[in-house]
């Protein structure tokens, strides 16, 4: 069995964040002390996945590749595909094709930040399934501006529908899609919405209509942030401040997943310390290199 790659959707003009990212990238903004993709990035790494693509547009690409390398420096390797305009989320399926080559997929959407004691359990029931696809919902107080799923009387997912005028449930489908190998060729027959977009939500219908969509809720204990406007930003940032000054712990700190995992020795990690010294992040990584047995993982 081919082991699952990742996808990191990067793309996306941000005009909701203007005049911020007139010249950067929505995904490349600040949250608190780290740039956004970093969060998603380490959802992926804590789902156990070494190879992922990340999908920017053509004139963001440069500024990826310098923040984030070829990913050997986390013992991981990292593709650059270009989207060339926005054209929806499943196309990125179509896009990633050649370098999915067949392997089953996690994609994530760059401005999705998950956290939440038990996340590493939860990736690993999703990635355990071979066949078919899982998403995850999520109970939102404004489920209009997402995918929303419909629930029919036993429970099981009927129906999944994108930004519902009059909502079906609080339940939003969340951008992190455990998709089988099949999703690009599925992706190919989708055929674009009004809005001229190949929609995600009519890919994952497609495998609903097959019976192989699985819903994971992420109940209270979990926060899916929300990056989509100045002050959702914000208090992103101040999210991850507070547990970083009140636990001393990181979250999306992709060099501790990576040495955690075993991806890179305490050498590498030490290396990576140096670099960041002059910061309490720099400091958490040479604390890590001392951590105790009782230091919290995940
Ligand atoms: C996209 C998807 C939507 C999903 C959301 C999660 O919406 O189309 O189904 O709920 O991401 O962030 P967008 O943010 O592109 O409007």
């Amino acid at each position: 069995m081919t082991s699952r790659k990742g996808i990191i959707l990067a793309g996306g003009s941000g005009t909701r964040l203007y005049p911020l990212t007139l010249a950067i990238s929505k995904q490349l903004m600040p949250v608190y002390d780290k740039p956004m993709i970093y969060y998603p990035l380490s959802v992926l790494m804590l789902s156990g996945i070494r190879e992922i693509a990340i999908i920017t547009t053509p004139e963001d690409q440069e500024q990826f590749v310098r923040l984030l390398g070829d990913g050997s420096q986390w013992g991981m390797a990292f593709t650059y595909i270009v989207q060339p305009s926005p054209d929806g989320l499943a196309q990125a399926y179509i896009l990633a094709e050649d370098f999915l080559d067949g392997a089953p997929s996690a994609m994530i959407l760059g401005d999705n930040i998950y956290f939440g004691h038990g996340l590493p359990e939860i990736l690993a029931k999703a990635d355990g399934r071979k066949e078919g696809g899982t998403v995850f919902g999520y109970y939102v107080a404004d489920p209009e501006r997402y995918g929303v799923v419909a629930f029919d009387g036993e429970g099981q997912v009927s129906e999944i529908i994108e930004k519902p005028e009059v909502p079906p449930s609080n339940y939003a489908v969340t951008g992190l899609y455990f998709l089988d190998g099949d999703a690009p060729r599925r992706a190919r027959e989708v055929k674009p919405s009004p809005r001229g977009e190949l929609e995600i939500v009519t890919l994952l219908e497609s495998y609903l209509r097959d019976g192989a969509l699985s819903v994971e809720r992420m109940g209270r204990g979990y926060a899916w942030l929300d990056t989509g406007t100045h002050s959702s930003l914000l208090d992103a940032g101040n999210f991850v401040r507070t547990l970083a000054v009140r636990q001393g712990m990181q979250s999306g700190c992709p060099e501790e997943i990576a040495y955690r995992q075993g991806w890179i020795d305490g050498d590498q990690l030490r290396s990576h310390a140096e670099k960041f010294k002059k910061t309490a992040y720099g400091r958490f990584l040479f604390g890590l290199l001392e951590a105790s047995p009782q230091h919290p993982v995940g």
